[in-house]
């Protein structure tokens, strides 16, 4: 049995079109119908569609009893597949657009986490994003909003959204707030990018590991770059064959960057809109891979160390391995 550990996954994004629909049946809302396929499974096709179809899904997470139950549900999930440590990106930008503040929209995902640990003894933390396609001005306010209301469960902060819109030296205001408030910081960069949008993360965010980054395999110098500065890359082979980074898992680079050196791990970004979840990412590793359980089990390894919970909850988990 190989323990897992997941660095990379949208929480809004984790939700079942099943729970989707569970959601907004509570909330009295109807969803349009092309949000689902005929086979129950959510549709888009292109990046952008899949982006819209996010912010469709997210809209149904009304209250902080919701966000509780999308925690609660997706970390239940991943225990199930012997995940034993989840980071959840959450992103106040949508909760704020289904009309919830951001304490209530945290007071929810801390309910989620804390019951998850109770009864499946995943540990959880919380990694704060803002949505770059909304612009430097909005991830300073969502950067306020994290600083001005620490809590222990709040170990990060991050960015998604369309990565071509703005640049990334506009948002170092907002990681350098984060930053120096003492969380630790993550980009989502080199996925629908080439890697230069990875060598403008280090130059300008205070980033210690990078969404995706797998586009960094065209640069060899950007390669020696992330291991002088120890970066780790939050790799999810699944959601890079959904969104047509790579026609196919022989030709995605996992194994090369894992050969060149840099510090790679599995996560599922966002699960049912790539119809994969954690335990499926390290099937995929094992199977198109060949990692072997020690391999995988290495790999959960560096999602510990690399992990932005605090050393002493990190050695525990280290310890189970
Ligand atoms: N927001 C939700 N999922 C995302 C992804 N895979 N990339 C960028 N932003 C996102
Ligand atoms: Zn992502």
């Amino acid at each position: 049995m190989v323990l897992k550990a997941e660095l990379h996954n949208h929480l809004e994004g984790t939700a079942s079109p099943e729970l989707v629909k569970r959601l907004a049946s509570r909330n009295s809302m109807s969803l349009p119908s092309e949000l689902f396929n005929d086979d129950e499974t959510f549709k888009w096709t292109t990046f952008l569609e899949f982006l819209k179809a996010y912010d469709l899904a997210s809209s149904v997470i009304k209250t902080p009893e919701d966000y509780r139950d999308v925690t609660y549900q997706y970390l239940k999930q991943c225990a199930g597949q012997n995940a034993i440590y989840v980071e959840v990106m959450s992103s106040p930008d949508h909760a704020a657009m289904a009309g919830m503040s951001y304490q209530d929209h945290l007071d929810g995902i801390v309910q989620g986490i804390e019951d998850a640990q109770a009864y499946f003894d995943v540990v959880g933390r919380i990694i704060v994003t803002c949505v770059r396609h909304l612009g430097p001005e909005r991830s300073i306010e969502v950067a306020k909003q994290v600083v001005n209301n620490p809590h222990p469960l709040v170990v990060g902060f991050g960015m998604g959204g369309d990565e071509n819109a703005h640049h990334l030296s506009d948002f170092s205001p907002a990681f350098n707030l984060c930053h120096e408030a003492g969380l630790l910081c993550n980009v989502h960069a080199g996925e629908m990018a080439g890697p230069e949008s990875v060598h403008a993360a280090l130059d300008h965010l205070p980033v210690k590991r990078i969404g995706h980054g797998v586009r960094s395999i065209e640069d060899p110098e950007l390669i020696q770059r992330l291991i002088d500065q120890d970066i780790t890359l939050e790799v999810c082979p699944g959601s890079n064959i959904a969104l047509g980074v790579y026609s196919s898992f022989a030709d995605h680079p996992f194994l090369k960057l894992r050969e060149a050196g840099c510090k790679v791990t599995l996560s599922s970004d966002d699960p049912p809109f790539f119809h994969t979840s954690i335990g499926h990412e390290y099937d995929i590793a094992s199977k198109h891979f060949s990692l072997s359980d020690e391999e995988l089990t290495g790999i959960t390894r560096t999602s510990l160390e690399n992990a932005f919970a605090d050393q002493k909850t990190k050695d525990k988990l280290l310890a189970r391995l």
